[in-house]
């Protein structure tokens, strides 16, 4: 079977960092090229640095992690320590990473990387602002021939948003790039919270992750315990949604998904509604189709499949 490559671009970010894990489990399906990291959900010195941790732990330090945008385009800052806690990993424990970060910029490693590759052949998964990605189409609009899909965690529209009443985090956090992405004309799938709130996490699918014999198992479940007491307690759910892990399990099995194509542009301007996922359901608007907007998932075919890459880890 060939290897699906990808370049994993991620602000981990403890739901990151569990769809690490997932993607280095499924070596058998994906080549991870590199993860570029972004600001995000922390600031760039804890996601660059907690990408390289999590590769280690899944004992692959030879996978290059790249280090890109420390800020949005334009927007000011905004962060999830709320969430996430202070390093962006908090409820396990971190060691210092022997692996140094690649030279290149995320910006230039991507537009190189994609210029060398032949066209339509790399799978971008976005699963933190959409910074790295909007900068490398804008510094060289002609690397969107290298692009096979882009699938991104991001948007919300039949969900209310998770950091203002319009939006959900990624998109929030750079709205002008988001837009960018959105208009750059390579194929783009999203799952956006309509789905991913679909996928959480349970006592039972934890546990099931926490006996696996191996270290990776049970890391997966320490960091996903840490980070439903806020999804609990704030918006009164049962477990963790699995929003970047969704991004994994739709490359490793698109037929547990199903959405529709759809138009989708991105709120820039008002301060209501910043970051605003504006889906044309029903196609009122004659705008074309740029997205694969999927609001439905499989769960438990979702947890199966990470749970058998979690048990290929060490
Ligand atoms: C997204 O925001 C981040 O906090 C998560 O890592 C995920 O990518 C969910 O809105
Ligand atoms: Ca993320």
């Amino acid at each position: 079977m060939t290897r699906i490559p990808v370049i994993f671009d991620t602000d981990p970010g403890q739901d990151d960092a569990v769809a690490i894990l997932f993607m280095l489990g499924a070596h058998e399906e994906i080549q991870p090229l590199a993860l570029t990291a972004v600001a995000g959900n922390v600031g760039l010195h804890h996601t660059s640095r907690n990408a390289r941790i999590v590769c280690e732990w899944a004992g692959r330090p030879d996978i290059p992690v790249h280090a890109g945008a420390d800020r949005p385009l334009l927007v000011a800052p905004v962060t999830a320590e709320h969430v996430h806690g202070k390093t962006g990993l908090d409820g396990v424990p971190l060691h210092e990473p022997s692996m140094a970060l690649a030279d290149e910029h995320a910006v230039d490693f991507m537009v190189r990387t994609l210029h060398e590759a032949a066209p339509g052949s790399i799978t971008l998964c976005p699963v933190g602002p959409l910074t790295n990605i909007a900068l490398a189409l804008r510094r060289d609009p002609g690397c969107v021939r290298g692009i096979r899909e882009i699938v991104l965690m991001g948007g919300a529209y039949f969900e209310a948003g998770n950091i203002t009443p319009a939006a959900e985090f990624n998109i929030y956090a750079d709205p002008h790039a988001a837009q960018i992405v959105l208009q750059c004309g390579a194929p783009i799938t999203m799952l956006p919270l309509d789905v991913t709130h679909q996928a959480q996490t349970t006592a039972e699918r934890v546990s099931r992750w926490r006996a696996l014999p191996n270290r990776c198992g049970p890391l997966a479940a320490n960091i996903v315990t840490s980070l439903e007491r806020y999804d609990v307690q704030k918006f009164g759910m049962h477990g963790a949604p699995m929003h970047d892990p969704c991004v994994i399990a739709y490359l490793l099995a698109p037929e547990l998904f199903a959405g529709r194509r759809v138009n989708v542009e991105v709120e820039t301007t008002s301060p209501l509604t910043l970051g605003a996922t504006v889906v044309d359901w029903w196609g009122t608007s004659g705008r074309p189709a740029n997205v694969h907007w999927i609001n439905q998932v499989d769960a438990d075919g979702l947890f199966a499949r990470m749970t058998e890459c979690l048990a290929r880890l060490p």
